[in-house]
């Protein structure tokens, strides 16, 4: 059978991105043939593609997908051919039709989940979980406690912007037009800034009665970086865990004396996903917050695994909420 998948000769400009024609062979061991039914859309994607995250060259891209296992290596026990699978994973090469892979990532898709909602959720709903469940000031987080949560109306947003609100937490969304402020809010934000138009870290003390929020997610980088500083609360944590603005710049650290004792993280998924067990409760605990209905994955876009490029576009041009697939 023909497979297709999308591969960049050179870091760039979206025109980059490239669906070719490509051999997928049998797995080897410790690894899985999938057959994708739909891949997931992310921002880590456009880091890749414009070589903010170097990736060695030629490059497939793409983190994120679902679809039925075809073959699995020797040691693969926990999945078998037949099965319906999700996952978030290193290497990039879900922009593809079928592709084989580490197994270690990949889990079993409960019936209850289709394909496209399995692969608009495992990045993005595994870094949730991650983030508001392990990524906690000292003390952890209480039903009540304020966070403030940048670019809330995306795919990572939206989910968190549901799970926060099922923790009892008083999520602060920030957004970059009033429509994606009222998004945010329909999907569990209790309150929400356009942090085009306000001082959203103003506001975040408005809000809090001057005390600020004890924990900050900022993945919109090198824009929101003083802001969420000055939002924190005495011993806040500022988690750092991406740049859609761009690269945070060098931090003082006497800075975070100032602020209040502040702490700082710079977190990723990987880290998080690097065993197969913890992959696995992790997933598990995702699965359970979207098949209860507490979290419901938006599907927004959905585009032609060709048209990967316009996928891009609208993805740095801000005009996309909730999650995107590829569709093969
Ligand atoms: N470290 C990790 O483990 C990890 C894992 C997953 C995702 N992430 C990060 O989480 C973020 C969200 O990922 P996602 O895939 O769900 O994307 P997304 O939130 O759907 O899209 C990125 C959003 O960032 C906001 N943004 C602010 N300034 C921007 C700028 N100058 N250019 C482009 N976008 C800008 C935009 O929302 P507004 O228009 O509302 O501002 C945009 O919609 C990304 O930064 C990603 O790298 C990190």
């Amino acid at each position: 059978m023909n497979e297709k998948a999308v591969v960049i000769e050179a870091p760039g400009e979206p025109e980059r991105l490239e669906l070719v024609d490509v051999e997928v062979g049998a797995p080897g061991p410790g690894e899985i043939r999938i057959r994708h039914h739909a891949c997931g859309l992310n921002y880590i994607d456009v880091y890749h593609r414009n070589g903010s995250y170097a990736l060695p060259l030629p490059a497939r891209l793409g983190m994120e997908g679902a679809g039925v296992v075809e073959a699995v290596g020797e040691g693969v026990t926990h999945l078998e051919a037949g099965d319906r699978a999700a996952y978030a994973s290193q290497p990039p090469g879900a922009y593809a039709t079928a592709r084989v892979m580490p197994a270690k990532c990949v889990l079993k898709l409960p019936e209850a989940i289709d394909f496209e909602t399995g692969a608009a959720m495992m990045l993005k709903g595994l870094t949730v979980q991650y983030l508001l469940r392990k990524t906690l000031p000292q003390g952890g987080l209480q039903a009540g406690d304020f966070v403030l949560f940048h670019a809330a109306a995306g795919g990572v947003g939206l989910i968190a912007c549901q799970w926060a609100r099922a923790l009892g937490l008083q999520l602060i969304g920030t957004a970059g037009s009033d429509e994606k402020c009222q998004l945010a809010l329909e999907n569990g934000a209790a309150h929400a800034i356009n942090y085009r138009s306000e001082d959203f870290a103003a506001r975040v003390r408005d809000i809090t009665g001057g005390r600020g929020v004890k924990v900050v997610y900022d993945s919109v980088g090198a824009d929101t970086w003083e802001g969420s500083l000055n939002s924190l609360a005495p011993f806040g944590l500022l988690a750092s865990f991406g740049a859609a603005s761009g690269p945070v710049p060098p931090v003082n650290i006497g800075s975070l004396a100032a602020k209040g004792s502040v702490y700082v993280t710079r977190p990723t998924l990987f880290t998080h996903i690097a065993s197969r067990e913890a992959t696995q409760a992790m997933g598990d605990d995702l699965f359970d917050m979207v098949a209860s209905g507490r979290v419901k994955i938006r599907i927004d876009k959905r585009y032609a695994l060709a048209d990967v490029a316009e996928a891009h576009r609208e993805l740095e041009a801000r005009r996309l909420t909730g999650s995107a697939v590829l569709l093969p």
